[in-house]
């Protein structure tokens, strides 16, 4: 048992790795899983302290998307405050490397797979 246990574990963490991976080629920080783009280390000192790094590299968003996370993590968070530099540079990271999906929803039902909407208008063709 103890010695199979290091090999689940490299297992596990290469299928997390894996399943988080983009399909590009990126390499990703083995302990955060941030793509190792220009600035990352510079997201990484700021930005998991207080919680997983996952909950970064799950989100996408503009730029603008990004500082109101950050506005609302100074207002109700505790989150510290950043020097124009410093905050630009970390805004550009993650709108670069997370940015803006179009298809992170699933497409709309098509109409004639939906069920009859009761509320619909009457229509009167056979009057
Ligand atoms: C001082 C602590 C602290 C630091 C440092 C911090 N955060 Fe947060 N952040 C929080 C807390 C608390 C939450 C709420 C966590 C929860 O809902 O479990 C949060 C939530 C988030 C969320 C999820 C918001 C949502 O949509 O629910 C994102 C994304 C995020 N942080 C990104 C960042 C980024 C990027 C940085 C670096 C600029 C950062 N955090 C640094 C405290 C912090």
């Amino acid at each position: 048992m103890k010695q199979i246990m290091p090999g689940l574990l490299s297992t596990a963490v290469l299928l997390a790795l894996g399943a988080s991976a983009q399909a590009d080629d990126i390499e990703l920080d083995p302990s955060t899983g941030l793509r190792m783009t220009v600035d990352w280390e510079l997201v990484r000192n700021n930005c998991i302290a207080c919680h997983s790094p996952k909950l970064i590299t799950q989100q996408r968003g503009s730029k603008s998307h990004w500082l109101n996370v950050i506005r609302w993590m100074q207002a109700k968070q505790n989150l510290w405050q950043f020097d124009p530099d410093t905050e630009d540079r970390i805004i550009s990271y993650l709108a670069e490397n997370y940015p803006p999906q179009a298809n992170r929803r699933r497409a709309a039902i098509a109409p004639d797979l939906m069920p009859p909407n009761p509320y619909a208008p009457p229509t009167h063709e056979a009057d």
